[in-house]
């Protein structure tokens, strides 16, 4: 009898195990594959994509443009944004309109900043914003090595994000819709540790916080807050990584990310990425830190001729550290 009684507790724990699998599985499917994209014109006419003259930022600008959205591009450099308007012209031709807006999130202040946007979106029916713009330290190091990089890092990823969605909710909250998709980090919300880009890391772990509770906040406000997290992605951020099947280039990339825009608070938008980040997040964290750490001290060996000349022309720091 006592047999029976658990042999049926271990079947019943059993099936509801492969159900709960095979339900996850299916709602993957459908949301990766299947799901028909959101109408992204509905939210409003024009995009702004801060970081848009380079990597995941100017491939997303090239897909909203795609969809017939007019554009506006924030970015550092004046002339890379005038030729990123140009080749967008070139290729979708004039029926895209391409505003541009000089901005410098590690410079400008956040007076300046919020003075820009709101000047730049005055009078246009903003519908979507992707916070882009991100940096990260062009070599891994220790917390103690780069200090004025950490601010800049700082700025740019928490302070620019921040003051670019407050310049830009107001007037999605008067049109009651809007869509902000925040650019995350596989190295904060997978791995949760990141030894040697420790800054980098937890400026998206901020990311992702404010993503999620902007979500709960502005929902009924008819706003759809979105957290999408690339993992490798071939840019010039990450001067080693070149194309890969797990390392897709920026084109490849964006092109899955619109069809994520106004679901999940959080998404890995690429097919790949998401795989490779449900298996690597079921891995001990302790393990991930400690393979995390010994890829980072491999890096500073095998990278040190190119990345040496780069860093120096940045600033007068010494690179080569007893900790090595
Ligand atoms: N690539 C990856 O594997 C990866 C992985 C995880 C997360 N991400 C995130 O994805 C986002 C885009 O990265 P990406 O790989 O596309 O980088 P990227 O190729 O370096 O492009 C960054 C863009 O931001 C602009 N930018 C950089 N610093 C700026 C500043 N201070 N002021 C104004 N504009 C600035 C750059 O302008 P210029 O054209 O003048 O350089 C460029 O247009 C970032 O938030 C990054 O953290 C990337
Ligand atoms: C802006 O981009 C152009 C073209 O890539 C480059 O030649 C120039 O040095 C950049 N300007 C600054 C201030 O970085």
């Amino acid at each position: 009898m006592e047999k029976h009684v658990l042999e049926l507790l271990a079947r019943t724990i059993g099936y509801m195990t492969i159900i709960r699998v095979l339900i996850a599985i299916c709602r993957w499917v459908w949301a990766t594959f299947l799901r028909p994209a959101k109408n992204l014109k509905e939210y409003g006419s024009w995009a702004l994509v801060t970081g848009s003259t380079d990597g995941i930022g100017k491939a997303l600008a090239f897909e909203l443009a795609s969809k017939g959205l007019h554009l506006i591009l924030v970015s550092r450099n004046s002339t890379k944004l005038k030729a990123t308007a140009d080749e967008i012209h070139g290729r979708y031709g004039s029926g895209v309109q391409v505003r541009t807006v000089v901005i410098d999130f590690s410079r400008d202040s956040l007076e300046v900043i919020g003075k820009r946007i709101e000047e730049g979106i005055e009078g246009l029916d903003v519908g979507i914003l992707i916070n882009n713009v991100g940096m990260c330290n062009s070599w891994p190091r220790f917390f103690h090595e780069a200090d004025c990089m950490a601010d800049e890092i700082i700025k740019v990823n928490v302070e620019g994000t921040s003051r670019v969605t407050k310049a830009v909710l107001p007037s999605m909250l008067i049109k009651k819709k809007g869509a902000i998709v925040n650019i995350g980090s596989g190295s904060a919300e997978i791995l949760q540790s990141f030894p040697l880009l420790s800054v980098y890391a937890a400026t998206k772990a901020y990311i992702h916080q404010f993503s999620r509770s902007l979500y709960v906040e502005y929902k009924q406000h008819g706003i759809d807050v979105q957290c999408q997290v690339p993992l490798f992605v071939a840019t010039k951020i990450l001067p080693m990584t070149l194309p890969s099947f797990l390392a897709p280039t920026p084109e490849v990339y964006s092109e899955a990310c619109l069809r994520w825009i106004g679901y999940e608070p959080v998404c890995l938008p690429y097919w790949l990425h998401s795989f490779q980040g449900s298996l690597v997040h079921a891995m001990p964290k302790g393990f991930l830190g400690w393979v995390a750490l010994k890829y980072c001290l491999h890096l500073r060996k095998v990278e040190k001729p190119t990345v040496f000349e780069q860093v120096m022309k940045r600033e007068n720091e010494p690179l080569f550290n007893v900790l090595e």
